[in-house]
């Protein structure tokens, strides 16, 4: 993870969808004399960032819970006293499709704003058969309207609904929901790629998250696990068990959790805004993680309640100042170790040939800049398929010397 393998003095040839070559400049200006040219010289280009957890589908934002939580408040007691997770449920089920899909794209078009070119995104504040599908249909839309690669995850397990809470046996009756009535919904309408459960105490145990992926892993889904979050309770080494893609938050693991997540398949990705925005002390220790041999990758888990962010190069630098990655470890966390975590490794993610043309361009004459500037906004283009993806508009401004560069680009595509 520490050799990004970053070059300069290149140039990169794209083949309408596909990268088909990476070498010295001057050697490309040659073998192809007639390539429509984008002049990158005053920026650093990176593979396109790869937003590998976000809860991007929800109606009102949550900034009272904020306030809750600097008196003191705690995340699970607000979930307890029927906010959190269950305040967007109530409010996502009173919202049309069309509602839910008028607020998703600009949220989209953020993330784009600032790198991202994939983006998965979760269901998760339904909770009913119609609601997850509601959810799942705007994803869908939102990939047919914006430019930008899409992966859908149904979170159906994301809390058990209020209304099951409130009666006998409800917890097994809401598993049995989801196991016979809404998996079956999902995946005949190929809705969505992968599964995912938030496994915490309080919220969904292993033995009820065992029975819920392993179901979906029958139903022909790729799994992923909200693991080990706020208290240890043996989420990784789970995730590890039933082969699932990612484990992600990870900032409670317990030591047997790093190993086995080390010697696994699985993906640990972390996601250091959600610990900063809910006031903790505690980020996963990425660095044990790192040096044991996990792969290791960094998401925005954009979302209302723990981490109202788009801006993934800020959680770059959290993942530097925080987390104690190189530059270079979280490049390749926010890249090709992003896509590994949504079983795209091998098309996204990578600035090589045969890979697809998702690229990001940053204002910056030094790749060390996008974590350094934190907060701030660098990015000036991005492509996804070979495709101008951002701006896509004029209302978007970036970062002045960017600016320069977009509007060159403009022009550039204009004439093709
Ligand atoms: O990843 N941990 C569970 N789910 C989200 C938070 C959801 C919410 O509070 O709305 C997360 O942090
Ligand atoms: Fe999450």
């Amino acid at each position: 993870m520490n050799d990004a393998g970053i070059v300069t003095g290149v140039a990169v040839a794209v083949d309408g969808e596909r990268i088909v070559e990476i070498g010295p400049q001057a050697e490309l200006d040659r073998r192809y004399p007639h390539a429509t040219r984008i002049d990158c010289q005053r920026g650093v280009l990176t593979p396109g960032l790869v937003d590998s957890h976000t809860h991007a589908i929800f109606g009102k934002p949550r900034y009272e819970e904020q306030e809750l939580r600097a008196s003191g408040l705690d995340y699970m007691e607000i979930a307890r006293r029927g906010g959190g997770i269950h305040s967007s449920v109530r409010d996502l089920r009173g919202r049309s499709e069309d509602d839910l899909l008028d607020l998703a794209i600009p949220r989209l078009r953020r993330l784009a704003a600032h790198g991202v070119t994939t983006v998965e995104v979760k269901s998760g504040y339904g909770l009913t058969p119609d609601d997850e599908l509601k959810s799942l249909r705007v994803i869908r839309r939102l990939g047919e309207i914006l430019p930008m690669r899409l992966v859908p995850t149904w979170l159906g397990a994301h809390e058990i609904p209020l209304e099951f809470r409130e009666i006998r046996d409800g917890r097994s009756e809401y598993v049995r929901l989801l196991v016979s009535t809404m998996l079956p919904a999902v995946s005949s309408a190929g809705l969505a790629r992968f599964a995912d459960v938030f496994c915490e105490p309080g919220v969904f145990t292993i033995d009820e998250s065992r029975t819920i992926l392993t179901a979906a892993r029958s139903a022909g889904l790729g799994l992923k696990l909200h693991a080990d979050e706020l208290r240890a309770s043996g989420g990784a080494e789970l995730a590890a068990e039933i082969g699932a893609t990612s484990a992600d938050h990870l900032a409670a693991i317990s030591e047997t959790g790093i190993r086995v997540l080390a010697a696994s398949t699985t993906v640990a990705t972390l996601l250091p805004g959600t610990m900063l925005f809910l006031g903790k002390e505690k980020q996963a220790p990425a660095r044990a993680l790192v040096d044991a041999g996990a792969a290791v990758a960094l998401a925005t888990d954009f979302n209302p309640g723990t981490s109202p962010t788009t801006n993934f190069p800020l959680v770059m630098t959290l993942g530097v100042s925080q987390l104690r990655m190189s530059v270079a470890e979280s490049v390749v966390a926010s890249t090709v170790n992003g896509a590994a975590a949504l079983s795209l490794a091998d098309e996204v993610g990578q600035i090589a040939p045969d890979f697809s043309a998702d690229l990001a361009l940053f204002a910056a004459d030094d790749v060390r800049e996008l974590p350094y500037w934190y907060g701030d906004n660098r990015c000036a283009a991005t492509w996804v398929r070979g495709r101008l993806c951002h701006p896509s508009s004029r209302d978007i401004v970036p970062y002045h010397q960017g600016r320069a560069l977009a509007q060159g680009i403009d022009r550039m595509t204009s004439t093709r």
